[in-house]
């Protein structure tokens, strides 16, 4: 039961329930930026396997595989296209109209169940207008919005009627908590949760940061090195006994903790190929107790301890630059890197996460200026 989830947004409810859902991902599926891409058959068989699961909710966009993506879902989803969601994304610097009839050329589909605008970049509330208009031309049953700052959400919410907020959302990577999933909660969005394994890390895996090879996006993330990774590898052997007592796999539980917290109403999960669903989509898992998710946030909040400024850090950062003086003063031992992230982002035009806090703080503690 995930309380606060949103079940009434327009023609998407019926894919929602009140205990937040698993939905596929369909990023790896593309075949491209996650490493050598499988066959064909491999991955049209993830989206098979989703399916015969029972999943009805399916995310992809235009750059997932340069269309692949959408194509192969196309194909696979044909039979069972008026019992599945098909969600897709206009990227920033695309013209919507143009970038929606592609995907549905694509898509071999007349209508999307959800288009959605990746980021927010400089003409987003204009495409966010032509976004509704494809709605009211019935090529798209719903909008939503993706990546955006709190403030730019509460805008989009004026502009058009948004049914849904996606952003990423795992123990680890928890941003949303600050401003946007209380929002959607307040004002009825459906939010769904990207990167509920964080890109693959919370499958426990690597033992040691993991050489991803050329054209692979995680070899630019920064939680599979250094620091970062050996903080994540620390949690994670210690959500191990964790998910052994619970009889089930650490993505079982990772995914369990993101669909017990309050507010989310589908985890989107990628998968690159029949085994990995099979494995992932596990059938009406039980739900975690508020206990074991409690010890789940002990554990990440024990390993993300909050830094403290030592006495030499207020010489040093006289003369930084205004983000970095920012985040020297909130260095407190208790502020959570994602507070100092939101509350800057509340001031201005120039978002921060709260990634950028803490490899800003890492330098810092190599350099004696503050330490954890
Ligand atoms: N709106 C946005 O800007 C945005 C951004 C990112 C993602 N998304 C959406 O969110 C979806 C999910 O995010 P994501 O795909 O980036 O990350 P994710 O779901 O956190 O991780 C997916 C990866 O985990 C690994 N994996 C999955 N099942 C596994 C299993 N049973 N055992 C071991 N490894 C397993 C696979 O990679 P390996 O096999 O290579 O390890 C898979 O590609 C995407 O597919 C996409 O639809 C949206």
């Amino acid at each position: 039961m995930c309380e606060g989830a949103r079940t009434d947004v327009g023609p998407l409810s019926r894919f929602l329930g009140v205990a937040a859902r698993l939905g596929f991902g369909g990023w790896a599926v593309g075949g491209t930026g996650w490493g050598a891409a499988g066959e064909d058959s491999e991955r049209a068989a993830a989206i098979r396997h989703a399916v015969e699961r029972g999943v009805t909710f399916f995310d992809t966009a235009p750059t997932y595989g340069g269309g692949e993506s959408e194509r192969l879902l196309g194909r696979v989803l044909k039979a069972d296209r008026e019992r599945v969601a098909i969600a897709t994304k206009v990227g920033p610097r695309d013209d919507p109209r143009a970038s929606l009839e592609d995907s549905l050329r694509r898509l071999n589909t007349d209508y999307v169940d959800l288009v959605q605008l990746h980021e927010t970049l400089d003409r987003w509330e204009w495409q966010l207008e032509k976004l509704h208009a494809l709605q009211l031309a019935g090529k798209a049953l719903a909008v939503g919005l993706c990546n955006a700052t709190h403030r730019q959400l509460e805008r989009a919410l004026t502009l058009a009627p948004l049914a849904t907020y996606q952003a990423p959302y795992n123990l680890f990577d928890r941003d949303v908590e600050e401003r946007t999933l209380p929002l959607c909660r307040d004002r009825r969005l459906a939010f769904l949760a990207y990167r509920p394994l964080a890109a693959g890390l919370l499958g426990g895996k690597y033992a040691a940061p993991p050489q991803f090879a050329e054209g692979d996006h995680r070899r630019q993330i920064y939680w599979f090195k250094g620091k970062e990774f050996e903080r994540r590898r620390a949690v994670i052997d210690r959500l191990r006994p964790i998910a052994q007592g619970q009889e089930i796999s650490l993505i079982a539980l990772a995914l369990g903790w993101l669909r017990s917290q309050p507010g989310v109403s589908i985890v989107l999960v990628g998968a690159r190929n029949g085994a990995q669903v099979d494995e992932t989509f596990v059938p009406d898992p039980r739900p975690l107790t508020p206990e074991v998710c409690r010890a789940i946030d002990a554990i990440v909040a024990d390993v993300f301890r909050p830094a403290r400024s030592t006495p030499q850090l207020g010489d040093a950062a006289r003369t930084w630059g205004e983000r970095e003086r920012f985040i020297a003063a909130r260095l407190d031992g208790t502020t959570r890197y994602e507070a100092i992230a939101a509350e800057w982002t509340d001031t201005g035009d120039k978002p921060m996460i709260a990634a950028q806090v803490k490899v800003f703080v890492d330098q810092l503690v190599e350099q004696g200026l503050a330490e954890v």
